[in-house]
């Protein structure tokens, strides 16, 4: 089905607060006023650029939906991936840390798929009474935190670290699509100058937080597996790197030495 047909299914859903299922069920139905005038709000706002998971406000990721407003990354299926990496790794009770968790993407489900005990932090506030809106309606227990990256969380013990942290070079700001760029929070996007920086104090300050043995694991932006693994240095054994189904190094796991 071509994407915009799909889109406007979505669309004409919401609009009428029924699934996509209900539209091919119910063909002989007419839109009402009311309808129509929601219909053709959302149509404006999507031709104007806006993703539709803000139109809906909301976005599936790993079997269940989260909200989302324009405070908070639109959750990625290639972030699916460092779930599956962390499942694989995350010992029974084990107390787990999502550094800029967003929407809570990634600390909801692994607190949900797992036995862990769950913190999760971000330096938006806004995005964290997303997130803590997300924990509530699935029921996830998670402690949030607003924070600078790990600094605050020195002198834990932590087992496992995930972090899909800002990636993008500010160099790279007009490459980006336009519904990324004029739409998704910047602080979610742009990590400084290279790229690297969010990578650079993550791997810094993960060494002070993992228990030994502790793994970190990193959704890794186009082109960072490198600079990120010599980034790791002698501190660090069993690094893999995971890739998605483009075959581009999509995750970096790591244990503490
Ligand atoms: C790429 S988004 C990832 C969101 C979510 N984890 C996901 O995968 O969908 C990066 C997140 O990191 C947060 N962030 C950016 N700089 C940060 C910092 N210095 N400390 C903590 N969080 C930060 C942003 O607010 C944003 O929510």
């Amino acid at each position: 089905m071509p994407a915009s047909r799909l889109t406007a299914e979505v669309l004409l859903a919401h609009a009428i607060q029924r699934s996509r299922e209900y539209l091919y069920a119910h063909p002989e139905e007419t839109l009402t006023e009311t309808g129509w005038i929601h219909y053709g709000r959302y149509l404006h706002q999507r031709l104007n650029g806006t993703p539709t998971q803000y139109v809906t406000g909301r976005q599936e990721f790993y079997g269940r939906m989260f909200r989302v407003t324009r405070d908070v990354l639109i959750p990625r299926p290639e972030t699916e991936h460092l779930v599956e990496a962390a499942l694989e790794r995350i010992p029974s009770g084990a107390l787990v840390l999502d550094v800029g968790t967003g929407s809570g993407a990634l600390a909801v489900t692994l607190a949900l798929e797992t036995r862990c005990r769950a913190l999760a932090s971000d330096i938006s506030a806004r995005a964290l009474a997303v997130a803590r809106a997300n924990a509530a309606r699935l029921e996830a227990d998670v402690a949030f935190v607003e924070a600078d990256l790990i600094e605050p969380f020195a002198g834990h013990s932590i087992d496992v670290i995930v972090s899909n942290p800002p990636y993008v070079a500010l160099s790279e700001r007009e490459s980006l699509q336009r519904e990324v760029r004029d739409f998704e929070p910047p602080e979610a996007l742009f990590a400084g100058p290279t790229g690297l920086e969010c990578y650079e104090r993550i791997v810094a300050g993960a060494a002070t937080v993992l228990r030994p043995r502790g793994w970190l694991l990193l959704e890794l932006g186009f082109r960072a597996s490198g600079p990120v693994q010599a980034m790791l240095g002698s501190g660090w054994e069993d690094i893999t790197l995971i890739p998605d189904l483009a075959g581009i190094p999509r995750v970096l796991a790591a244990r503490r030495a």
